[in-house]
């Protein structure tokens, strides 16, 4: 990895730069060991939990110095109320920063991150940070806990939902966007706000998909993995970063000197804000890693945790360390140094209040621009799994049946981690059906729960059989994805199969609109269900979204960012998989059947599912087709300090416009630890119109080829390596090969 350093301080002008550090070293000088730890203390303005600052008085707090950031604070007034308390009434004045999980939009909410991601194109995931931004900081938001960039490989993990899927490569470009998207050029711009990678690291690998589990990775998938995206945000600019509740290497990552101090300051130069998550420094005592609070504080600090978010371990706990000789002072200094930068960055320490205007949050929040961005966004999020026989798009002149709970759930479509979007601001895809097709009849025919009553059963059936077409809402509810919202069953919730399968029986042809926060075990559907659209949670624009691709105005340009599973059993699944010593890759034994001899049976298989997914990473259909032809290299051997150029054809072979996503993968066929079978390296998305070709180029260079060497560092190793085009991780469609040469 390349070293530099990184800190807010470097985008700014030299004057301002100097004028915040001096400001910083007064304040740190003139501060008392209890204001300084203070400082580092932050607490929840809305609900308190049984942690050691749980019963303080948050306004009293303010006005004594002891709380330097609040998160979850109401509206604008009482974030007004508190920074009055703390830059008028408080021994120093110090403007508080103010917190909040900004996730996918504000008030005007854009697609779950899991959907934006499946946009591939990083320009809608910083769209939907750039309008999330200028929402938030009119509302007095000045921290956003964002972007989510864990990776995430095992779909029963509810919070697969909040980034950007199962690939390091897609995960960074995205997040980086989402950086910038809430960042821009200046934070203390009234349209900008601080972010937060998170979570710090390898929360993505929760064993089994149980939220809040053990995490045990490699040092190698560690650093090719889920390093990666955050180093990626680190590029970006990104201000903070979170620690994670998981372990690493039985360390919590609050406290892992080696991620914290060793990693991401050491070797990634990271100079700006570490904060906990929600009591993390507390839960080292349920990890059984301290003995008590005490011992939880001395741990965290002295790894280069900053900010104590709501466990108190530094509040009631630090002083007593330095005093007693046992925390350096200085390391508190140091913390509180980042933080009191990070309050000059934003500009509060120039106006406190420069957050807080009521006419520019009138005129700012819930737009037309900002809703005209959500549809957007959310119309590149869908992904067309399935389109047998051109059931989609649907004509708006034929009779149409829509059935579903979920079609009509303003609620559902926000998604979990909605900040301060309002189900009143939804247009589900019924009302927007009921404007575009000129025959619609709606019946509910299972509830949001997907359960089904027999009158609910009998009407559906009644209403499709006389349709020309059926639209079926069918998924998860929005609270079944999210933190704490693992699920060991990843079939549709309820009696929804059995829906399905009575209205397929109708001989209607029937299209289901699929809602879910993570993939989905679907296997069933897959086979009897002609077509499938897979809409995520898209939001406040869910249903002129949805309706501008089911009735054909817009091509389905969304591609999977994670595989989907056949069955839960073949978890975690992923398409960059690591080669093993019995592949069974090559096509030559037929996976779907039980193994009948020796070399069909020792092999890396099941015996009752094939290895693959059911939908690959990368997968996504069109209402045209596209062909690869002349996949070219600049030349077929290349140094390390060369470029490497990639050309290929795509031609649009269908009769309607259309968008692809060529994907770029490469193959590196020999290396020092094994290699994955494929990584995905550059992605581009084209609209190409009927009958058109367009030529994508791309520029490789040995970075895209290095990994975490048997050396224990990131090198490109000499050797062969193939570079695979074509639409999916499944479906490559062009290969040639090159070799890195000394
Ligand atoms: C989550 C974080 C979030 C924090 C504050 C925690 O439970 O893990 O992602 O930022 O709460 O809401």
């Amino acid at each position: 990895m390349e070293t530099q350093t990184r800190s807010l301080l470097d985008h700014l002008s030299p004057e301002r730069r100097a004028a915040i550090e001096e400001h910083v070293e007064t304040l740190l000088s003139e501060l008392t060991l209890e204001q300084k730890v203070g400082q580092l203390n932050q607490v929840n303005a809305d609900f308190a939990t049984g942690t050691a600052v749980a019963d303080m008085d948050l306004e009293e707090g303010i006005r004594d110095g002891d709380i330097g950031s609040v998160l979850n604070f109401a509206d604008l007034d009482e974030a007004r109320r508190f920074q009055e308390l703390a830059v008028e009434e408080s021994d120093h004045g110090i403007p508080l920063v103010l917190a909040l999980d900004v996730i996918h939009g504000y008030r005007t909410i854009f697609p779950i991150p899991l959907g934006e991601a499946a946009s591939w194109n990083p320009e809608m995931a910083a769209l939907s940070a750039r309008v999330a931004a200028t929402e938030a900081a009119a509302d007095g938001v000045h921290w956003t806990f964002a972007p989510s960039v864990d990776v995430g490989r095992d779909p029963r993990w509810g919070r697969v939902m909040e980034a950007a899927g199962e690939d390091p490569y897609l995960t960074a470009e995205t997040s980086k966007a989402r950086v910038r998207g809430f960042q821009g050029d200046d934070l203390a711009a009234d349209d900008t706000v601080l972010a937060c990678a998170k979570h710090y690291v390898g929360y993505g690998a929760s064993e089994a998909g149980r939220e809040y589990n053990t995490v045990d990775i490699s040092e190698t998938t560690l650093r090719e993995v889920h390093l990666p995206p955050f180093e990626a945000c680190l590029e970006a600019g990104v201000g903070s970063v979170m620690n994670a509740f998981n372990l690493h290497e039985r360390i919590p990552a609050s406290s892992n000197e080696e991620l914290v101090e060793g990693i991401l300051r050491g070797e990634l130069d990271f100079e700006d804000l570490v904060v906990s998550d929600w009591n993390s420094f507390g839960e080292l005592i349920e990890h059984g890693v301290a003995g008590d609070l005490r011992d939880a504080a001395r741990a965290c600090i002295e790894a280069g945790s900053d900010v104590d978010m709501v466990s108190g371990a530094y509040a009631t706990e630090l002083v007593g360390l330095v005093e007693d000789g046992v925390v350096d002072e200085a390391l508190v200094d140091d913390a509180v140094r980042r933080l009191l930068t990070v309050k000059g960055v934003l500009g509060l320490f120039d106006d406190p209040y420069r957050y807080f205007d009521e006419e520019r949050r009138s005129q700012r929040i819930l737009t037309d621009d900002h809703r005209a961005a959500a549809r957007e966004v959310a119309r590149e999020s869908l992904v067309l799994l399935k389109n047998e026989a051109d059931l989609l798009p649907v004509d708006e002149r034929d009779d149409v049946a829509l059935v579903g709970g979920l079609a009509d759930s303003a609620t559902d479509m926000l998604g979990a981690w909605r900040a301060e979007g309002d189900p009143d601001d939804v247009t589900t895809l019924r009302t927007t059906l009921t404007d575009r097709v000129e025959s619609l009849t709606y019946v509910e025919g299972c509830d949001r729960d997907g359960a089904v009553g027999d009158e609910q059963l009998e009407r559906a059936v009644e209403a499709v059989t006389s349709a020309d077409v059926a639209i079926v809402a069918v998924g998860e509810r929005y609270s079944q994805s999210g933190e704490a919202a693992s699920r060991a069953h990843l079939d549709l919730p309820g009696d929804q199969r059995a829906l399905l399968e009575a209205l397929v029986e109708t001989g209607t042809p029937v299209a289901a609109v699929l809602f879910s926060g993570r993939p989905l075990a679907i296997d069933w559907e897959a086979d009897h269900v002609p077509a499938l659209l897979e809409a995520w949670f898209p939001g406040v624009e869910a249903g002129p979204a949805i309706a501008d691709v089911l009735l054909g105005e817009d091509d389905p340009s969304g591609r999977l960012p994670m595989s989907f599973p056949i069955t839960e059993g073949q978890i975690p699944l992923y398409y960059n998989r690591l080669r093993t010593g019995r592949p069974a890759e090559d096509g030559e034994v037929d996976l779907t059947v039980a193994p009948e001899n020796h070399a069909e049976k020792y092999l890396s298989r099941y015996l009752d599912v094939p290895n693959e997914p059911l939908y690959a990473f990368g997968h996504g259909e069109s209402y045209t087709e596209f062909a690869y032809t002349d996949l070219t290299l600049g030349t077929d051997a290349v140094t390390a300090e060369e470029t490497l150029s990639v050309e290929v054809t795509v031609e649009n072979t269908g009769d309607r416009a259309g968008t692809e996503v060529v994907q770029l993968y490469v193959s590196d066929l020999v290396g020092s630890r094994a290699r994955p079978v494929r990584e995905l390296v550059r992605f581009d998305k084209l609209d190409i119109d009927a009958g058109d070709s367009a030529t994508v180029s791309f520029e490789l260079t040995a970075a895209d080829l290095a990994f975490w060497t048997a050396d224990e560092t990131y090198a490109a190793e000499p050797g062969a390596f193939e570079v695979q085009v074509g639409h999916a991780s499944d479906d490559i469609t062009a290969v040639e090969r090159f070799e890195l040469v000394e």
